[in-house]
């Protein structure tokens, strides 16, 4: 197959079956013209004519001294060709690893060997957000942007200083709310030398004024109302199949904030059934965090349907009129999926359709254990990540996930990224865990695993050996 040969293979379509205007990738656009809905990157697969297995991916790990082979990005490309291959952009994204986790899966309530982790921590910048801003890149690079911008709880921030940073492509700018950035996060994108935004508002305010001002300006959105951006999140379901052998497991559960990669991940199943390279789809469970429940309140208590593209959406518009009349703002410790007014709210809503999907909440409690299990499972993330897991404990224990099904969590950021809620649940100081946690409501913090404080002497330390080592 040659990637982009022609233009018109690769081009941007409304969501909206009743609307489905068409519009070139050349065009910057995050929303469609014609009637205001998100846009898909669209192909024309007859005339592009995709491999019909998936064995070409793997042949690629074979070599090595090229990096479009090497990114767990472009090692997909046949399967997201919106620019040919000489405008790609990588830094070596998506390198991440699918493993077996029996003891978070005793946790979550699974038998052995049933539940997965995909640990998008182990990106450039610590987060899944590499896959998609390595596409983003490329398509800024296609229509030669020379500046971007973001609205952000901190980690598409840091992946958007990284490669302004790296590629020296564009000028990074970078919005977010006050106080409401973990300190990990914030330190990356000063680091790397982004413009940094800080606004007087939460992270909804922050993106409401970001789009305002890159249409004004005409700088590069990266937000994932960006539809190039969920194309390089695609990927990381294709990572996942490919570390089960092109089998598709029963579930994904993913945390659901801006509600970006649910949406990516629903499309980059229909499209692999499409192609017939998969005969059927997972199902898939979004996580919201009870402070941030939009799309639970949304899906599960007051119906809200895609419908194959005709949902009635007046109840999103109700909800959020509540919220500003009742000045509710999102609030949650895991600060990434603090957001009550998610941008792919739509796409998500065709996501859960395509895959059979449910919404659930989780409590910070919940939240806060399920992230220990996983840290004691040796792969520590940050807060938002572990509401895969307390999600896909509370779907265990309801009997809608079987306990011989096979469950992928998405654990989205590394554990770096957040050491302030992570030090404070294993914290001895009991004004640092009433001041951070206790006052959301966290109790208790059952599986902490506390420091041991001894005198500056050998009989006490060799003591506190023998009792606890
Ligand atoms: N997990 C982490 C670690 C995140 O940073 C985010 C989103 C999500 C989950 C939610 O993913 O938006 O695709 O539903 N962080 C964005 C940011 C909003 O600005 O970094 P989603």
């Amino acid at each position: 197959m040659s990637v982009l040969a022609r233009t018109d293979l690769a081009f941007q379509r409304c969501i909206d079956p009743a609307c489905a205007a068409t519009y070139s990738v050349d065009e910057v656009l995050t929303a469609c013209p014609v009637c205001g809905n998100l846009l898909d990157v669209a192909y024309d697969w007859d005339r592009l004519r995709p491999p019909g297995s998936f064995e070409v991916f793997e042949r690629k790990w074979l070599q090595r001294g090229d990096p479009l082979a090497v990114s767990g990005v472009w090692r997909f490309h046949e399967l997201l060709p919106f620019a040919p291959r000489e405008t790609l952009v990588t830094v070596g994204e998506g390198q991440t690893l699918l493993s077996v986790s029996d003891p978070v899966g005793a946790f979550v309530g699974l038998r052995p060997g049933r539940l997965h982790l995909q640990y998008e921590g182990l990106n450039p910048s610590g987060s899944f957000k590499d896959n998609g801003m390595a596409a983003a890149f490329s398509h800024a690079r296609l229509i030669g942007a020379r500046r971007a911008a973001c609205a952000s709880t901190g980690n598409t921030s840091a992946s958007l200083a990284l490669y302004c940073a790296v590629t020296r492509l564009m000028r990074g700018i970078i919005f977010i709310g006050s106080g409401k950035i973990s300190y990990g996060k914030l330190s990356q994108a000063l680091d790397y030398g982004a413009l940094t935004i800080q606004i007087a508002g939460d992270f909804d305010d922050a993106m409401a004024r970001v789009k305002e001002v890159a249409g004004k300006l005409g700088i590069y959105l990266v937000n994932s109302v960006n539809p190039f951006r969920l194309e390089g999140q695609k990927t990381i379901m294709f990572r996942v199949l490919e570390s089960l052998g092109w089998d598709v497991p029963e579930w994904i559960v993913v945390p659901g904030g801006n509600l970006g990669n649910s949406s990516a991940f629903g499309k980059a199943f229909a499209e692999l059934r499409a192609l017939g390279l998969i005969d059927r789809v997972p199902r898939l469970a979004v996580i919201n965090a009870a402070g941030a429940n939009t799309l639970h309140e949304l899906y599960e208590r007051r119906g809200l349907r895609w419908l194959g593209g005709r949902a009635d959406l007046a109840p999103a518009c109700h909800y959020y009129d509540e919220l500003d009349r009742d000045r509710r703002r999102a609030d949650t410790i895991a600060s990434a999926i603090e957001i009550n007014r998610p941008v792919n709210l739509n796409k998500c809503l065709r996501a859960l359709e395509t895959c059979d999907g449910v919404v659930r909440q989780v409590s910070e409690q919940e939240i806060l254990d399920a992230k220990a299990q996983v840290g004691a499972g040796g792969f520590g993330c940050e807060p938002a990540s572990a509401a895969s897991v307390a999600g896909a404990r509370q779907l265990v224990a309801e009997g809608v996930i079987g306990r011989d099904e096979r469950v992928v969590c998405i654990l989205t950021g590394h554990q770096l990224k957040d050491p302030t809620a992570t030090v404070a649940y294993h914290t001895t100081d009991q004004k640092l865990f009433n001041d951070t946690l206790g006052s959301r409501g966290v109790s208790r913090a059952s599986f902490a695993n506390r420091a041991v404080s001894v005198g500056n002497r050998i009989d006490e330390i060799v003591q506190a050996i023998d009792l606890y080592g």
